[in-house]
């Protein structure tokens, strides 16, 4: 099977399209959601936020690359005034499972599922104060990415301090060196050890 087989080159290809809407998530941090992906092999995939689902194509590709896994995707749809954007029918037939409208704090306080990969990138104000719910969704040896944690948001100090609190691995990835990114707004990859 060749490599476009697996939907990497695709991906890898159409990267130029991806790095101009500030809204989204960094070209780098696209790729490197990939890249966790393709290397974790999670089952269970969340996405808290979905915006214009530059997030959500990362993980679909690392998704079909790796042959397994399924994505559960969250949104209010406060971006789309409250109606769902064409494309979730599109996400909808490559087996996506769309949650919206419902705000990021009633499903992580009420969901009962356990997650591989978490990636939250919604309620920025506040998530900060959930943290810890966040968190208890994930499986021990998962990853989740956080993103905007900079100085913008007060509250993704408390996200921070959730992960030093549990000793976990981490890296915070806020570097810039092209003009059109943004990736100061703080890209957050925790990996919650055994
Ligand atoms: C910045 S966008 C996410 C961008 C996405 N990561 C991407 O790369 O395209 C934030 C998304 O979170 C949603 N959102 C904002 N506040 C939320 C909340 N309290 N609960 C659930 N979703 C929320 C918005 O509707 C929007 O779709």
């Amino acid at each position: 099977m060749s490599i476009k087989d697996y939907n990497l080159a695709a991906f890898a290809l159409n990267v130029e399209n991806f790095s101009t809407d500030l809204t989204t998530i960094d070209t780098a941090h696209m790729f490197m959601i990939f890249s966790l992906v393709i290397a974790l092999k999670p089952y269970k995939l969340l996405e808290l936020g979905v915006g214009k689902g530059y997030a959500t194509q990362a993980m679909l590709a690392g998704i079909k690359y790796n042959g397994v896994g399924s994505l559960t995707c969250v949104d209010n749809l406060a971006d789309y005034c409250n109606a769902e954007p064409p494309f979730y029918s599109d996400l909808r037939r490559q087996g996506v499972k769309i949650i919206a409208p419902v705000p990021e704090m009633s499903f992580v306080f009420s969901c009962t599922d356990k997650f591989d990969f978490i990636m939250s990138d919604a309620d920025h104000e506040k998530s900060g104060l959930w943290a810890e719910m966040t968190n208890a969704l994930l499986n021990p040896g998962g990853i989740m990415c956080f993103h905007d944690i900079g100085d913008v948001y007060p509250n993704s100090k408390l996200v921070l301090e959730m992960v030093e609190k549990h000793g976990y691995s981490k890296m915070l990835f806020d570097a810039n060196t092209r003009p059109d990114e943004r990736c100061e707004r703080g890209f957050l990859v925790v990996k919650k050890d055994k």
